[in-house]
């Protein structure tokens, strides 16, 4: 696909944008949804659930843990040096915020600075209850054949993400809320749209009259009247030549 720049980051003073798992397609990692998404093999009802967690976290960490490999053994495409790129090209008076629902850690890989995590990072594991003294500790074992224990209260040591069920961590949501009330362009890229509340993030920016924009290899479905423009491509492709970047 052929894409002229279009979108020319001069005129922005507060730029956000939204990353969903299309965006790490291209990196080879598995999307969500789709003929070959995640939740084709594991049934979300049965594996991304919090009840999972409490019933079954055998099942949480084969799933979850299991996807610690390909995450690690993945590295950024063209799309995620783009936006550690635009990010890095603003001026002093310019604002870049990403906020993704990735739990790859591929944006920080490619070099991104000002990343909010709105799921969490899958290389990260914590207790499971809340009254715990445990600090959340960087964990690249995938623990798909027996289920950590907690060494200071024996509880059942989990994947530090939101699982279906579960709030947004508070900061995060109340940091993306705050972004959302003066940005002037928006972005959203590789993301079906579907789940809350990142699908919601779009009206909002809509709302303050920023520029709305979706990059995502389909259209979304059912359309979504609060994107103005979209590209419909691959991320790996359309993005770096999307921009014109501050010279
Ligand atoms: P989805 O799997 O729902 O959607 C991925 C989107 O990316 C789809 O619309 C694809 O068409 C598009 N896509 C695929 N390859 C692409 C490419 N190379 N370039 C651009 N777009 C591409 O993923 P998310 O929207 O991220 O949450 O899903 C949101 C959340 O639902 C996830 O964070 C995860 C999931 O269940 C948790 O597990 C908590």
């Amino acid at each position: 696909m052929d894409v002229t720049p279009q979108i020319d980051l001069a005129k922005y003073r507060n730029i956000v944008v939204l990353t969903g798992a299309g965006i790490s397609a291209g990196s080879g990692l598995q999307t969500y949804r789709g003929p070959d998404g995640v939740w084709e093999k594991h049934k979300v009802e049965e594996y991304g659930h919090a009840k999972t967690l409490r019933t079954n976290p055998q099942k949480t960490w084969e799933l979850f843990g299991g996807m610690r490999i390909p995450v690690n053994a993945a590295k950024p495409n063209p799309a995620h040096y783009t936006l550690s790129k635009v990010e890095s090209s603003l001026s002093s008076d310019q604002n870049f915020l990403l906020i993704t629902q990735n739990v790859d850690s591929l944006h920080q890989k490619a070099g991104s600075k000002n990343v909010i995590e709105i799921h969490g990072n899958l290389n990260t594991t914590k207790c499971s209850n809340e009254n715990c003294e445990l600090e959340p500790f960087f964990d690249t074992q995938p623990h798909t054949d027996s289920v950590p224990r907690c060494p200071k209260c024996d509880s059942v040591l989990r994947p530090d993400i939101v699982l279906f069920g579960e709030p947004l961590p508070s900061l995060a949501s109340w940091q993306v809320t705050r972004w959302l009330r003066s940005v002037d362009l928006f972005l959203a890229i590789g993301t079906s749209g579907l789940v809350y509340p990142a699908s919601n993030y779009v009206r909002s920016a809509k709302y303050v009259g920023a520029r709305t924009v979706l990059i995502n290899l389909e259209e979304m479905s059912p359309p979504n009247p609060s994107f103005e423009d979209e590209y419909i491509g691959k991320a790996e492709e359309v993005l770096p030549k999307l921009f014109i970047l501050n010279t």
